[in-house]
């Protein structure tokens, strides 16, 4: 497998504090990878790392194969990226920053409209960016990261402070870009669903140091969901399940117990009850919260924002 982003021991403190940890990340090429950790875990310093905006204290960085500090301006040249709220000018017009952004870098001022193009903000490319809403910022952001089509495109918490419908149009844009730019998607986030929904690789990390790293369906396994039973004889229900070694426990009304079924084994198990005599008048999967994850992951609780 070739890795479009590759580090080895990597390592950044700032004073006391220790931002990332031996960081080993390896993210497949043409891949979706999710970044994910809570508030202050490192991902923006490391992504500043991937950057070259900051140096690492040790370790090893390959960007499509090549060295960043060897060979920064190869690594570098085929990546473009959105950090933390991109700084961008709001007196100018989305046009007038892609021509700007193309100019700066050597390229066709055509590419900065193809890219604008890409993320639907032509019609709105003659407006100042100060009369843009947050979504289109985010979009424009986007435009000139991709500009040139990129072979690596890495994101810094691109959906944060967006709205609903901003959140929707730039997901399915970076769900895109893999197919439309054959470009591997490097994105953080601290929100377990919005990696849920994007990502085909994902990585935690907790303090600096990744806790899980793999396919993201390998993610969903590490922690069962867990089903809610209500029920009219919980004390009941809950001993059908001990009795078959499976944890249950009860919560008023309801019993709780980790298992993961498929739709088919739902039925299968709400038509046993009945048959059974304990009525069952509601089922629903409570899927596992980045908290629940890393409990599983590291066995201590965290107060994490969900
Ligand atoms: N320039 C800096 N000077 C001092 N400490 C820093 C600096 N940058 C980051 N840190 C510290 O390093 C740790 C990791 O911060 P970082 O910004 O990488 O986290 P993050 O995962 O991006 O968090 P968030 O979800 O809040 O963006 C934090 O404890 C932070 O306070
Ligand atoms: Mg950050």
């Amino acid at each position: 497998m070739t890795f479009a982003i590759e580090t080895r021991r990597l390592c950044r403190a700032f004073g006391d504090i220790t931002a990332v940890d031996g960081l080993n990340l390896a993210v497949p090429e043409g891949s979706v990878f999710g970044f994910l950790g809570p508030n202050g875990a490192g991902k923006t310093t490391t992504i500043r790392m991937l950057l070259g905006l900051i140096a690492p204290q040790s370790g090893e960085i390959l960007l499509n194969g090549c060295n960043l500090t060897r060979n920064r301006s190869g690594a570098l040249s085929g990546v473009g990226a959105i950090v933390e709220s991109p700084a961008l000018y709001p007196n100018l017009t989305g046009r007038e920053i892609l021509t700007l952004a193309a100019r700066l870098s050597g390229r066709p001022v055509k590419q900065g409209i193809e890219a604008l193009e890409r993320v639907s903000l032509v019609d709105a490319m003659d407006r100042k960016v100060s009369g843009y809403s947050l979504g289109m910022r985010q979009r424009l952001a986007l435009a000139r990261a991709m500009m040139g089509s990129p072979r690596l495109l890495i994101l810094d918490e691109p959906t944060n402070g967006l709205d609903p419908a901003g959140i929707a149009d730039m997901r399915a844009l970076i769900c895109s870009l893999p197919s439309t730019l054959g470009a591997t998607v490097f994105l953080s986030s601290h929100l377990l669903s919005e990696i849920e929904q994007m990502a085909t690789h994902c990585a935690l990390l907790d303090r600096g140091r990744l806790v899980f790293q793999d396919r993201l369906e390998k993610l969903s396994s590490a922690a069962p969901s867990v089903l809610l039973i209500e029920t009219d004889r919980p004390e009941a229900l809950v001993q059908r399940f001990l009795d078959q070694n499976v944890l249950a426990e009860r919560e008023a009304d309801q019993v709780r117990i980790h298992l993961s079924l498929s739709r088919e084994e739902r039925q299968a198990l709400v038509n046993a009850l009945i048959e059974d005599g304990i009525g069952v008048s509601g089922l629903r999967e409570q899927k596992p919260t980045l908290e629940s994850l890393f409990l599983k992951l590291t066995g201590e609780g965290r107060g994490l924002p969900q």
